[in-house]
């Protein structure tokens, strides 16, 4: 059993002191930083895009692990590597077929990052099936995508386990499975002992004085 990696989602981060909450979170151990880009149209909130990455991709250490919850990840996809994520997440919903999955994904690899695919509460897991072969991660999604801070939907981890299953029936490797929203040292667990392999965790870590005992809290 790997070690569980932490990926903390700036998008719970103090943008005051952004370069600071990021250096408290590398100090603490997480291996990823999880950045949420939101276009406000894909979900209903906008967050941040290309120029706050660039600001921020090379500040630290960790892995640059940038999910855009957007429409149009094919347009988006290359400006978001050249401005420093190293593994970039789309979302299944956000393209018309599976034909266009499979070009954001060889778009993702042909500008030289890793290529996630995210599934929101009410895709389920089979349809990201077919990409397994051509893929680094999958992003199984425990909220709506859209915010920080809900509540944990316990049935998603349903869907950790059917993945897991389908991989090692179908021999598939080397696909990294994530989770992301609501994790807390709880959830975390249930996450893990459900076979997730990366803890994405915004309102857990971010604003609070223990986040070394929370980032360890979830391993
Ligand atoms: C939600 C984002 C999550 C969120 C996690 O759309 O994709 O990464 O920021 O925040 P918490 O851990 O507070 O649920
Ligand atoms: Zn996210």
């Amino acid at each position: 059993m790997n070690k569980t990696i932490v990926a903390p989602s700036i998008l719970s981060a103090n943008f005051n002191h952004l370069f600071a909450d990021i250096e408290s979170v590398e100090k603490a151990g997480a291996e990823w930083l999880h950045f949420d880009v939101m276009d406000g149209h894909f979900v209903p909130n906008i967050s941040f895009g290309q120029p706050v990455l660039k600001n921020i991709a090379h500040s630290h250490h960790m892995v640059n692990d940038v999910h855009i919850m957007i429409s149009d990840p094919y347009k988006y996809a290359p400006e978001f590597i050249k401005a420093g994520a190293e593994i970039l997440t789309f979302h299944y919903e956000a393209c018309r077929d599976d034909k266009e999955v499979f070009r954001v994904i060889d778009l993702i690899h042909e500008c030289g990052a890793k290529a996630g695919i995210s599934v929101k509460p009410d895709t389920p897991i089979s349809k990201i099936f077919p990409f397994l072969y051509s893929l680094d991660l999958v992003l199984v999604m425990s909220v709506e995508p859209g915010f920080g801070g809900q509540s944990f939907m316990p049935d998603m981890l349903n869907k950790v386990v059917e993945l897991k299953d389908y991989m090692q029936i179908n021999e598939v490797k080397n696909v990294i499975i994530e989770i992301d929203g609501g994790i807390n040292k709880e959830t975390g667990k249930l996450a893990r002992l459900a076979g997730v392999d990366v803890l994405v965790a915004g309102s857990y870590i971010f604003g609070h004085d223990d986040i070394k005992e929370r980032i360890d809290s979830l391993r």
